[in-house]
């Protein structure tokens, strides 16, 4: 079950795959994530991100690839694994397309997530998240913490992502239209893409997604 989702920044992929490799229990393979990871170790791949990231544009496409081909080759992803923030441009989908052939597998779906712009700006704005390794995503007035500034899960320190203040986000969103928006068409022509109303309820938002997939298949195997 390898799933693709799409959408603009802000548009609750990242919530929402988090929710589904809980639920699902599969990995969720965040390219931003693992980008910041890299930036955070100080790596030489990280170096070379950073300031992409906080700019608001893409990394090279060749770069992000093979971070994703080494990631879908590790056993964990051998039954499936969501994808968020990965595909972003036609290079990228076509890799994935290859990647999952190298190792057997195929794409089930792709969601659009669809929210308008000014939303994207709002949720953007308002969000928090955990400094530590788990992530863990809020929003100060429709996901807040329960203490101010702490996460709910493990109590570490919240705080805002540098590529979060309005300009850079005006800036991502325009990167989404010119790179990322034109995948749809793609995953349209391919049958497998399905639109998620991202504007309602984080819960129905999850609950469309879980009447799409399937629930988790039953201890000891079964259908999903
Ligand atoms: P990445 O981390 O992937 O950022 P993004 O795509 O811009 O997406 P976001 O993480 O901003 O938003 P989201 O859709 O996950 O929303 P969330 O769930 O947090 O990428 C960052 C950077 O890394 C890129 O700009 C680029 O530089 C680089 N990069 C990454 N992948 C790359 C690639 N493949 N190629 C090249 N470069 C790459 O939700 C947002 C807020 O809304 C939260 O506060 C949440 O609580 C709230 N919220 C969520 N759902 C709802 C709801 N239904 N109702 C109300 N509020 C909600």
């Amino acid at each position: 079950m390898h799933v693709v989702l799409l959408g603009p920044p802000g548009a609750g992929k990242g919530t929402q795959a988090r929710r589904l490799a809980a639920r699902l229990s599969l990995p969720h393979l965040s390219t931003g994530d693992m980008l910041r990871q890299q930036v955070r170790d100080r790596t030489v791949f990280g170096r070379r991100a950073a300031a992409l990231i906080e700019a608001g544009r893409l990394v090279p496409d060749a770069l992000i690839t093979s971070v994703v081909r080494g990631r879908l080759r590790e056993p964990d992803t051998a039954d499936g694994a969501l994808l968020d923030g990965f595909p972003r441009t036609a290079f990228q989908a076509k890799a994935l397309d290859l990647i999952l052939s190298e190792v057997g597998a195929s794409l089930c779906a792709a969601f659009e997530f669809t929210v308008d712009e000014d939303e994207v700006v709002r949720r953007i704005s308002g969000r928090h998240i955990c400094r530590r390794d788990n992530g863990h995503i809020f929003h100060l007035r429709t996901a807040p913490p329960r203490v101010a500034g702490l996460c709910d899960h493990c109590g570490g320190e919240l705080h805002q992502r540098a590529d979060d203040v309005p300009a850079k986000v005006r800036h991502r969103l325009a990167v989404f239209r010119a790179e990322s928006a034109p995948l749809s068409a793609y995953y349209a022509s391919a049958g497998l893409l399905r639109t998620i109303d991202a504007t309602r309820p984080a819960d129905e938002v999850t609950d469309r997604l879980i009447a799409v997939l399937g629930p988790a298949p039953a201890a000891g195997g079964g259908p999903r």
